[in-house]
């Protein structure tokens, strides 16, 4: 009785003896840890002493891809300066009836730059489709990192275009490292400055009270939004667009309308990591294998911290989630089609925004709901907006950007998995929306997006 009672305190003894040693060891691994990996992470102090000046960011971009990054000198600079209408000035900012025929003009031919230096497009080579707007500094950054990435000869990229403007064309089919194709959203507010779906004269002031709006008989007096405010042409443009270039790509552009591979969507001021296409193609091979319920891929999560050493090789499964997984999406036909199915969920959903519309989608009208693979390290960044240490005033666009190329260089040797780890995410509450954001009450968004629907 006491020996075997003396022996069980001895067992307990050395089972805390055992643990506080292996506390230790923990706690000793975690501060080797910090101090070695992630100094560069962004809550670290070096973050303020990160040098972002324009040379700085310069020298952090190979020679031979600086021409992204320089507006050319423009040869009718000097009748731009005079304020007097001549030709050469005319001929650069062309009027609207010329935009829309430039467009029309652009969608019916179809051209696709560099075809003949780049292997045609095979069924299972990944199609980039880049929705971009009037951003040219960062679209520019955009291009450097693309050109970078391995594998981006074979890939065929789409630039759909929201605002027609030459320079922003001269740009895009500068680029020589493949092939490349750009289509225009043919209902921008732009080409329709005063009517629908841009701002009519005849249309509700935003704040303008039902019963006033009625007597008013303003044009969409019958459909404020759910939170009782008229429609904002400008904030309607992004999801129309996004709309009709997913449609557009899957089923009407002659080079994509049969293409079974994989579809990336990225935007004007996303920036992606040299080693995103090599990701993409791990994790496609992946959830092929492994994740049979898995229907989009994730480049991209929203952090404020890095840990590529940790995590370069980590990818989530989880059910879809908007605000966390709308960066460097991708997924192919199959999945288009079950969601284009849907259309009347997506088009009519009092949202504004296109990625909680696309939620509202999944959680109420697919069958099989969207369940993404996501790389825990991001391979695709925002650089679009200032980070959330800056305060709006002092924010600088290349602060970011500064920051984007400091994280992918310390990150670079843990970059190119060889494999993936899979970890898997519960969603602890669910996610479910009540209503949406408003700002798509009005019924000629619905129609319009209705119309622009291919299926
Ligand atoms: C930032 O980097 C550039 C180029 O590398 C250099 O010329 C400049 O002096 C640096 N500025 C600071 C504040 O370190
Ligand atoms: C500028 O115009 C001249 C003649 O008008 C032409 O020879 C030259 O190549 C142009 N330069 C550029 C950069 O377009
Ligand atoms: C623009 O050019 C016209 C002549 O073509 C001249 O009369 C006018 O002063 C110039 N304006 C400016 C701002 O240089
Ligand atoms: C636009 O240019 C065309 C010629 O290309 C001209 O006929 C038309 O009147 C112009 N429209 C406006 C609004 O300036
Ligand atoms: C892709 O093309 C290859 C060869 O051309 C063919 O064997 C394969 O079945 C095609 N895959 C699809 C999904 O069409
Ligand atoms: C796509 O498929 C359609 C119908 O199957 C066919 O008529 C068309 O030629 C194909 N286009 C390409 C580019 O392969
Ligand atoms: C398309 O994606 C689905 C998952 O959404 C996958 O099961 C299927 O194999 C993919 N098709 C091709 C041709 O890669």
């Amino acid at each position: 009785m006491m020996s075997s009672g003396s022996s069980q305190i001895w067992r307990r003894r050395s089972g805390i003896s055992w643990i506080r040693a292996g506390l230790i060891i923990f706690i000793l691994v975690f501060i080797w840890l910090q101090l070695n990996f992630l100094s560069f992470s962004g809550s670290s102090p070096q973050y303020s002493d990160i040098n972002d000046s324009n040379a700085a960011i310069l020298s952090m971009v190979p020679a031979v891809l600086h021409k992204f990054l320089s507006s050319k000198p423009k040869n009718a600079t000097h009748t731009r300066t005079n304020g007097s209408y001549n030709n050469l000035l005319y001929t650069s900012t062309p009027n609207i009836s010329d935009i829309k025929r430039s467009i029309a003009q652009y969608n019916l031919q179809q051209v696709v730059h560099n075809e003949n230096n780049f292997e045609p497009l095979q069924n299972d080579s990944i199609v980039i489709v880049v929705q971009i707007h009037d951003r040219i500094p960062y679209l520019r950054h955009l291009i450097v990192s693309l050109a970078q990435a391995p594998g981006i000869s074979q890939t065929l990229l789409v630039f759909s275009h929201d605002y027609y403007d030459e320079e922003m064309n001269s740009l895009v089919q500068s680029i020589d490292f493949c092939k490349v194709i750009q289509i225009f959203y043919p209902y921008s507010i732009q080409t329709h400055p005063n009517e629908f779906p841009g701002e009519d004269p005849g249309d509700c002031p935003r704040d303008m009270k039902k019963e006033q709006a009625l007597i008013k008989k303003c044009n969409n007096a019958l459909y404020p939004d759910v939170y009782g405010h008229y429609r904002e042409a400008k904030f309607t443009q992004t999801k129309h667009h996004w709309w009709w270039k997913a449609n557009r790509v899957f089923n009407q552009l002659e080079v994509t309308r049969n293409h079974t591979g994989l579809i990336v969507l990225l935007e004007e001021d996303h920036y992606v990591g040299e080693d995103f296409i090599h990701m993409l193609r791990l994790m496609e091979r992946t959830y092929k294998e492994s994740c049979r319920h898995c229907n989009v891929l994730s480049l991209g999560t929203y952090l404020k911290t890095y840990n590529y050493y940790a995590d370069s090789k980590k990818v989530e499964i989880s059910p879809w989630v908007s605000s966390k997984h709308n960066m460097g999406m991708a997924f192919n036909r199959s999945t288009w089609t079950q969601i284009v199915d849907c259309a009347a969920y997506f088009c009519k959903y009092d949202d504004y925004n296109w990625d909680w519309s696309l939620q509202h989608v999944s959680q109420n009208c697919l069958r099989q709901k969207l369940h993404a693979m996501v790389a825990r390290a991001p391979r695709v960044f925002h650089i679009g907006e200032c980070g959330v240490h800056h305060k709006k005033n002092n924010c600088k666009s290349t602060s970011v950007i500064s920051k984007v190329q400091q994280v992918l260089k310390s990150a670079k040797r843990h970059l190119y998995p060889d494999y993936l780890i899979l970890t898997y995410s519960t969603v602890l509450k669910k996610t479910k929306l009540r209503k949406g954001n408003g700002g798509w009450g009005d019924r000629r968004d619905h129609k319009l997006c209705i119309g622009m629907t291919l299926g």
